[in-house]
């Protein structure tokens, strides 16, 4: 990728925190991570829609909707899954300096990846919400029955199988997916919001 030059920042009159005084509420990125089917794309959308009822100003971006526009020329390899995360993070920035609460719903797999992500935003903006679920379970689940195309060598470098998923290690939000229920997902999520500032 060739680098823009001759590029200068233009700085707006109304900032971030003009936007937030007016929405009454903090902004960040809830940064949720984990394996294909432990319940990102569930849990994020059912937060967003308990936030939103609370008067909360939220966006969402989601894994399989976003590789149909903004990222559709981005496959699975290792770069391109950088490539992806790399571009949802700069998105997520300019979300939170919108003033919204972003909740992001991809795999992104790699810790090196998900850690400049975080770099690009202020320190408590950036939430890592770690969707957890054994491998088994999502297998169980399959939704979207590519798993069971992995299994059978339809799809190669299927996270989890045969590409790696890395484990958030001190990630913000730990929720289980596999033990607990969807609202208790959400009521950690929103407990942790709360006991941050983030909604008041
Ligand atoms: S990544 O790793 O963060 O770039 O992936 P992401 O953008 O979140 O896209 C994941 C969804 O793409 C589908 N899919 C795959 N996932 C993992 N590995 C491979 N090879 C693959 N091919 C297609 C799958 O539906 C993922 O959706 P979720 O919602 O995670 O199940």
């Amino acid at each position: 990728m060739t680098e823009s030059t001759n590029i200068v920042w233009h700085d707006s009159e109304v900032t971030k925190l003009d936007r937030r005084k007016l929405n009454h509420h903090k902004s960040a990125a809830l940064w949720f991570t984990g394996l294909s089917g432990s319940g990102k794309s569930t849990v994020s959308a059912a937060l967003e829609k308990k936030l939103h009822g609370l008067g909360v100003h939220t966006y969402r971006l989601d894994g399989d909707n976003v590789r149909h526009g903004l990222n559709k020329n981005l496959g699975f390899s290792p770069e391109d899954r950088q490539e992806n995360i790399r571009r949802i993070g700069e998105v997520a920035n300019l979300m939170v300096d919108a003033g919204l609460v972003t909740l992001t719903a991809f795999i992104s797999p790699y810790r090196v990846d998900r850690a400049r992500a975080r770099e690009l935003l202020d320190e408590k903006e950036f939430i890592e919400v770690y969707v957890k679920c054994n491998v088994e379970e999502c297998e169980e689940r399959d939704p979207k029955g590519l798993y069971k195309k992995a299994r059978a060598g339809e799809i190669k470098g299927f996270t989890g199988i045969d590409a790696p998923y890395e484990e958030p290690l001190n990630p913000e939000v730990l929720i289980e997916t596999d033990q607990q229920t969807l609202e208790e997902s959400v009521q950690v999520i929103v407990d942790y919001l709360k006991r941050g500032g983030y909604l008041s």
